[in-house]
């Protein structure tokens, strides 16, 4: 944590912030697409590792394997010696050169693999990923990775542990922030618009943890994962299978334990499906201190052994145990592990350098970097992301966009103005200065002669403790409407932050009522990292703006949401429980044979809660009213590997132009096993002008609506299958199709 911070501050100090645009200069060297090379290239560039492996030592070799961080302890004489093959955390283009020069003064020059979690920007931010997610806006999404990968290329950074796909149902975990929510479908096209944007940036993409993080028993960090073997394929691991797709040249293991064996020694998963069924190439990297960790697990009697089992298992890269630097070459020396084994984690590792082009690209260019920092190119992209992560939850009465009768708004709550150039809790741990101000970009933004008051109430964003909640309740008392920011912040998001309870946190809901006892109009704007539980908002405030801290320009584009500038176009890419007891709550769940009907006992219901989420998967307003009419297919049967045409009509019914999210559904009634009542196949973003009608054209590809055994074996049933056409996962509009035998 502590190194994380001394990072962002690095950042902050040695980059320069940029508040202002720049305009976006040429792309260096160092910022061109990279990925797999193909046919004579891949060739050659295996007859160049043969040639570098003969001529490595012993040390050299597990130093191939050597991920090691700046901060204490890091030594650039290890470089010197050949005993690194990567280095994280640098983030300085000065400091990145002199990681460069080090390699030079090396036997061999083998150029480092330089990693960092830019995870949703670099010095330009992103909404977090998860509100990337709620844009369903997969080319923007691609955009917002390809700007992230081009400034950290730009800084000398050429390898980022992302895209996160780790799949999650349980918003207690922390770390569903990282990830695009709960769809299989749609997370695997979200892992790889991120993939691919990261490339063409410039840095090699990590696709992680594999596998089955996001399953933490009770949503606790860490903690062990139960998967059955047909879950695993169909939920967890279409992502990652996206992610390879798209040209991933790594990944990354999971810290947790998956049925009973850690995922840092879990051959089954690293080298049996990865390499041996998927035939990934690129290498393997383990989580931080994962291989040490084994001990705890309780796999390893020490760090040889657990160096040992890491290896054998798929592990190529060490990061941050040191056990590989201090175990592994007495582990080969003893013929514990085979030189081959050995050998083969080297040559993965050499083969994405080779592939990255990192032997004989120049090092950064440090006087270069600064300028290609929050170029206006990037900042755009920025802005439409977080125009587009912004999800209308709630809007009772129309009360958004803000009418111009309403002549004065209070502003109330510190996040709505963040400190200077504070530090996100946030997995990159890079702070960014956040640009605008919400009451400045509102006062903008309403008519002249509004008037906007400006209230903190607490002493810091996290809103744990008041400052003077008196001043927030009178400048609200005071004014036509209230805008309310709140959410999570400070450490209540992000990896090590579960939650047993999903309330405002601190003391912001004993806020809100105040807020609400006024009498006034709250629009309740939520920055959160994960759906909080909202039901007590959902019944009192008039308006609930859902966000997932939108990144530099994030409280621009709110503003823009609340005056009508822009009409919101998010979705919740997760499913909103009504009470922590739900929970896991998520829409493609299985029918039981016990149905809710009349709610009475012995059906699967609960006595003290509906079953359905408050707001649902792919829900979310617009200040236009959608309508499908017409759904229908080309053909009314089609063989099992066929395609299948389902068109539908949309109407923009309202009096603002607006996009939609059209969404397709599938359920198969009768198969082989029991399918999930409904499943997301497709959906187009669609732009509507008011009163416009558009037929839109989905294609299915009959063989993608199978699913998984409990072997681990894929099939596709004949039969009827039933299609919805609408704007979430409720949509209501029904077609179907006849699958028959190939
Ligand atoms: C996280 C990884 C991250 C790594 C390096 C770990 O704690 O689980 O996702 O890439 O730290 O910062």
């Amino acid at each position: 944590m502590f190194l994380r911070l001394a990072v962002a501050l690095l950042v902050l100090c040695c980059l320069g912030q940029r508040p202002h645009a720049q305009p976006a200069p040429a792309l260096p060297e160092s910022a061109q697409a990279v990925g797999w090379k193909t046919a004579r290239e891949a060739v050659a560039i295996e007859r160049r590792i043969d040639a570098l492996i003969a001529r490595m030592t012993l040390p050299e070799k597990v130093g191939q394997l050597v991920l090691t961080g700046r901060g204490d302890g890091f030594d650039i004489r290890r470089i010197r010696d050949g005993l690194i093959g990567g280095v994280m955390n640098f983030v300085v283009p000065r400091e990145v050169r002199e990681v460069q020069e080090a390699v030079r003064a090396s036997r061999l020059k083998i150029p480092l693999i330089i990693g960092l979690d830019a995870v949703h920007g670099f010095s330009t931010y992103f909404p977090l990923p998860l509100g990337q997610a709620a844009t369903f806006n997969p080319a923007l999404i691609e955009e917002a990775a390809y700007w992230t990968g081009r400034e950290a290329s730009a800084a000398g950074v050429n390898w980022t542990f992302a895209p996160m796909v780790d799949m999650s149902r349980d918003p207690r975990w922390g770390r569903g922030l990282e990830g695009a929510g709960e769809d299989p479908y749609y997370a695997s096209v979200v892992a790889a618009a991120r993939t691919r944007g990261y490339q063409r940036g410039g840095v090699a993409a990590t696709v992680k943890h594999f596998v089955g993080y996001g399953a933490a028993e009770a949503g606790r960090d860490y903690n062990s994962t139960w998967i059955p073997t047909s879950q695993l394929h169909d939920l967890h691991l279409p992502p990652f299978r996206a992610a390879f797709e798209a040209g991933s040249m790594t990944a990354m293991a999971a810290f947790n334990a998956l049925n009973g064996m850690p995922a840092t020694a879990h051959r089954g998963m690293l080298t049996e499906l990865l390499r041996d069924r998927w035939k990934f190439k690129g290498f393997v990297v383990s989580d931080f201190g994962s291989i040490t960790e084994l001990r705890l697990h309780g796999i390893a009697a020490d760090d040889a052994e657990a160096a040992r089992k890491a290896l054998l298992a798929g592990i190529d890269m060490d990061m941050m145990s040191e056990v590989y630097h201090k175990h592994l070459a007495r582990e080969v020396a003893a013929g514990r592990v085979p030189m081959a084994a050995l050998n083969e984690a080297v040559r993965r590792v050499l083969r994405v350098k080779f592939h990255l082009g990192l032997f004989g690209r120049p090092d950064v260019d440090v006087a270069a970097a600064p300028a290609l920092m929050q170029t206006q190119a990037a900042r755009d992209v920025a802005l439409k992301a977080a125009q587009e992560s912004v999800i209308l939850l709630r809007n009772a009465g129309d009360i958004l966009p803000i009418r111009d009768s309403v002549r004065s708004v209070a502003v109330i709550g510190a996040m709505a103005v963040p400190e200077d150039e504070r530090v996100w809790t946030d997995p990159a741990g890079l702070g960014r200065r956040v640009v605008q101000p919400l009451p400045d970009a509102l006062r903008e933004r309403l008519p002249t002669g509004a008037t906007v008051r400006y209230q903190p109430a607490f002493t810091k964003a996290c809103g744990t403790e008041f400052s003077d909640k008196a001043a927030a309740i009178d400048a609200a008392a005071a004014s036509d409407m209230i805008v309310a920011m709140l959410g999570e912040d400070c450490e209540f998001m992000g990896e090590g932050a579960s939650r047993t309870q999903l309330g405002l946190p601190g003391v912001q809901q004993e806020l809100l009522e105040a807020l609400v006892a006024t009498g006034k109009p709250v629009v309740l704007v939520l920055a959160t990292g994960r759906p909080l539980v909202l039901t007590w908002a959902s019944e009192k405030v008039a308006a609930i703006v859902q966000t997932f801290h939108g990144g530099t320009e994030g409280r621009t584009a709110i503003a823009d949401v609340l005056t009508g500038k822009v009409n919101p176009s998010g979705r919740t890419p997760m499913s909103f429980p009504r009470s922590v007891g739900q929970i896991p709550v998520y829409y493609n769940q299985l029918p039981t044979g016990r149905p809710q009907q009349i709610r009475q006992r012995y059906e699967s219901i609960f006595m003290d809660e509906a079953n359905d989420a408050l707001y649902p998967f792919g829900f979310g307003l617009s200040y236009s009213r959608f309508s499908y009419a017409n759904a229908r297919v080309a053909r009314g049967s089609v063989a099992v590997n066929g395609t299948i045409e389902v068109m539908v009509d949309v109407a923009n019914t309202g009096t603002r132009d607006g996009q939609e999210v059209a969404q397709l559904y599938i359920r198969q009634p009768v198969a082989s096993r029991s399918r999930p009542l409904r499943e997301l196949k497709a959906f187009e973003k669609v732009l509507l002008r008011a009163g416009e009608t558009k037929t839109l054209l989905f294609r299915l590809d009959a063989a993608q609506l199978g699913a998984h055994d409990d072997e681990g074996r894929y099939s596709v049933d004949a039969g009827l299958v039933e299609i919805w056409l609408g704007g979430s996962s409720r949509a209501d509009l029904k077609t179907q199709v006849m699958l028959t035998k190939s």
